[in-house]
């Protein structure tokens, strides 16, 4: 007779309930150790038995812990297969191995990097676009990845803020949910899904310095109001793994910390799927000295809540003896055995254990793939300067235009620095997007290049054109995990050439490609226009020459303030009201340069000329279950159509502890035609206005409450009611 574990019409509860009443201890120790993807040629015959014998329950397809910047062997199919048919057919329980690759931002098809992503401030757009990702990655066996990465980044020298949404936790919670629908679906146990990985749980992104792996150090009403929101959205909808981090924040590692993982987290959120350890992060318990050895390591990351270890070494071994000598409760043991076979029980793994090993020829950049790709990252370049360059205006008369620069013939550099199966002939160029786009629309544009890196040879090229894109950035070798840069500067030598280029006096756009946000001098002294077009994957060329000719317009705004220096660091928009104030209104923090950003956050230009009139409230005093409507009339003032982010912030006059000065209460993207107005409501329900005060609890205070709406986040237009909590 069948067992009832594989038993699909009983519910996974029971599942795991009579699988787990089967196992021996080493079998439950097996299912929570994650091992890495060494040469399988190499390694196979002891991998497999491994699994035959039940010491491995998951397999990650990398082989170090810096797989973005060192992708290993590639996906096999076939691989997948055998070592599945291993745990399926040759263990004693047939318990399937649950596989995770990186799957950050793209398979074959590569989005934007995550940072970009966030400036279109469209989460739906986001969400259908990494539904393909979803089904490209799961056409080769993946089962789970590791994103979305939910760390609030206020320091962009930290490398890693590219895999981020920025630095707001409202714009971070509304791409959580959307990446994690995206990857998930509606039913995760669906065969063109993956389980997806809230990631890094928690506080990582605030690491000292922007040194990846540095201490960090936030405060309990910080972590509550910015860093655990968006990790709260992602349990919200439905995440179905969270990932622990390497940070050792205010003196407990994460991955050791029982009061966030296992109270915070499942207890206080109810979270009931599985948290995997970031590579070796529970081995740097003993490290860091929170326990004397691995064995007391692996006693502390279980106790705490860590169901799953990447890698296996970290439990292998250590979780049996603990059992043996009675200094781990088998009842503890059990939860994180459960917890994982709950996961594999909701991922399907149980009835569709393989992978059709022909599928992913015909899923891998499908036109419909490319198309969503395309727009994403034409919804995520941001125009932050354009004294009416731009859109390039052609006419019947012949038209020259140079495209040079360090990113002018790029490819690689696009698909950033987490992206493991991105080809590198698939991206295309800025230089052949531009000039695909001429040929295809048949413009009376002839565009030259210079494929030499010489500045002298660049500007010989930007002497024979009528007008100038130069295509600046940095390489994604300079982002990404463990590459952090001291200086927020442009690559050594870009400020010279740009400089030496705009001598020329050809009129310049500036297209900078950079996986932060960079200021460049001589780009705001010298260029008439400039998008930032971040690392925005393989459709980066096609998107770049759609917004520059007006094919569509520019729509993104940042997510992300863009500071003057790197001395400003940490600048974000949030700011909590400046002590003394009051009696000192003209007070400059520095004495040497502005207190303000180069580009706030929220900002971001179109071909539209937005108008903002009318703000109206629906209520003057808004009670503690209703919802707020905000009204605001824009007019689309321009000649062309365009798409504009409205945005709505907030202050909170009065509570028990400081608040930020304003915060992001909700966001729209509008199009209107040419002269066209309309009438926009954006919807804010009363709970969001809930926080962590002086009772520590999350918790709504009354309060004078000041609305601002506008276009990014310096807007002025306001109106006034009253929070009754
Ligand atoms: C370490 C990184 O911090 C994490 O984000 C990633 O998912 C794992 N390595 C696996 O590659």
């Amino acid at each position: 007779m069948k067992p009832i574990y594989k038993d699909a019409t009983q519910s996974p509860d029971i599942r795991v309930a009579d699988l787990l009443s089967q196992m021996t201890l080493s079998e439950k120790v097996g299912q929570l150790c994650q091992s890495p993807m060494l040469e399988y040629g190499v390694h196979r015959d002891n991998y497999l038995n491994a699994v035959r014998e039940g010491r491995l329950g998951s397999r990650i397809l990398a082989d170090t812990a810096w797989a973005g910047n060192a992708p290993g062997e590639t996906v096999s199919p076939k691989q997948l297969n055998e070592i599945q048919r291993a745990a399926v057919e040759e263990s004693r329980l047939g318990i399937p191995v649950i596989v995770a690759r990186d799957v950050i931002y793209g398979q074959q098809t590569v989005l934007p990097i995550p940072l970009a992503q966030a400036a279109s401030f469209n989460p739906a757009q986001i969400e259908k676009a990494y539904r393909c990702v979803a089904k490209e990655a799961a056409s080769l066996g993946i089962h789970w990845t590791f994103a979305p990465m939910l760390d609030v980044v206020r320091d962009p020298r930290w490398g890693r803020v590219i895999e981020s949404g920025g630095e707001d936790p409202l714009v971070l919670s509304e791409m959580a949910k959307a990446v994690v629908k995206g990857f998930q679906g509606d039913d995760m146990g669906n065969a063109d899904t993956l389980v997806a990985c809230a990631k890094h749980f928690v506080g990582y992104g605030a690491s000292e310095g922007g040194r990846d792996y540095d201490t960090t150090e936030i405060s309990e009403n910080s972590l509550h109001n910015v860093y655990l929101p968006p990790f709260k959205a992602a349990v919200e909808a439905g995440v179905g793994t969270l990932m622990s981090g390497f940070n050792d924040l205010g003196g407990t590692p994460v991955s050791g910390s029982q009061a966030l993982i296992k109270d915070w987290l499942k207890t206080q959120h109810g979270f009931d799927g599985m948290v995997v350890s970031d590579w070796g992060s529970i081995s740097d318990l003993a490290y860091f000295g929170v326990a004397a050895d691995a064995k007391g390591a692996a006693k502390r990351a279980i106790e705490a809540g860590v169901d799953m270890a990447m890698t296996n070494e970290a439990y292998e071994g250590h979780l049996e003896a603990l059992i043996a000598e009675g200094a781990l409760d088998q009842a503890v043991l059990d939860e994180a055995v459960s917890r994982v076979l709950l996961t594999k029980f909701r991922a399907g793994l149980f009835e569709r254990p393989y992978v059709d090993e022909e599928a992913h020829l015909s899923v891998m950049r499908q036109a419909s793939h490319l198309d969503e790709a395309r727009t994403l990252a034409e919804q995520s370049m941001v125009l932050l300067k354009n004294d009416h360059l731009l859109p390039i205006k052609t006419t019947e008369q012949p038209m020259t235009i140079a495209v040079i620069g360090p990113h002018a013939h790029s490819q690689r550099q696009h698909l950033g620095s987490w992206c493991l199966d991105g080809k590198t002939e698939d991206v295309t160029s800025l230089y052949a997007g531009i000039q695909a786009y001429v040929e295809a629309n048949e413009i009376n544009v002839t565009v030259i290049t210079e494929e030499a890196a010489f500045a002298d040879e660049m500007v010989e090229c930007a002497h024979r054109a009528d007008l100038v894109i130069f295509c600046s950035g940095e390489s994604h070798r300079r982002t990404g995990e463990a590459r952090n840069v001291a200086e927020l500067t442009l690559p050594a030598g870009q400020e010279a050439m740009i400089e030496a280029v705009a001598e020329t006096g050809k009129p310049l756009v500036v297209v900078q490609c950079t996986g932060r946000p960079l200021p460049s001098p001589a780009t705001e002294r010298y260029a008439n226009a400039l998008l930032y077009a971040w690392q925005s994957g393989t459709e980066t060329g096609h998107a770049a020459a759609r917004l520059l000719f007006g094919a569509v317009s520019p729509s993104g705004k940042l997510p992300i303030s863009v500071p003057r220096s790197t001395g400003q660091v940490p600048i974000y928009y949030a700011r909590k009201p400046l002590g003394k104030m009051r009696d000192f209104q003209d007070y400059q923090p520095y004495k040497d340069q502005r207190d303000t950003p180069l580009y706030p956050f929220g900002f971001g230009l179109s071909y539209g000329a937005f108008d903002y009139q009318d703000l109206k409230l629906d209520r003057t005093t808004l009670q503690s279950d209703e919802t707020l409507w905000v009204e605001v009339t824009l007019t689309n003032n321009g000649e062309q159509a365009a798409t504009e982010v409205v945005q709505c912030y907030s202050r909170q006059h009065v509570a028990s502890t400081t608040r930020p000065q304003r915060e992001l209460r909700a966001f729209q993207r509008v199009h209107l035609a040419a002269g066209e107005s309309r009438h926009v409501s954006l919807e804010i329900p009363a709970q969001q206005f809930a926080f962590f005060g002086a009772e520590k609890t999350v918790a709504l205070e009354s309060s004078e409450i000041t609305v601002f709406v506008g276009g990014d986040s310096n807007a002025s237009l306001n109106a006034r009611f009253f929070l009754n909590a």
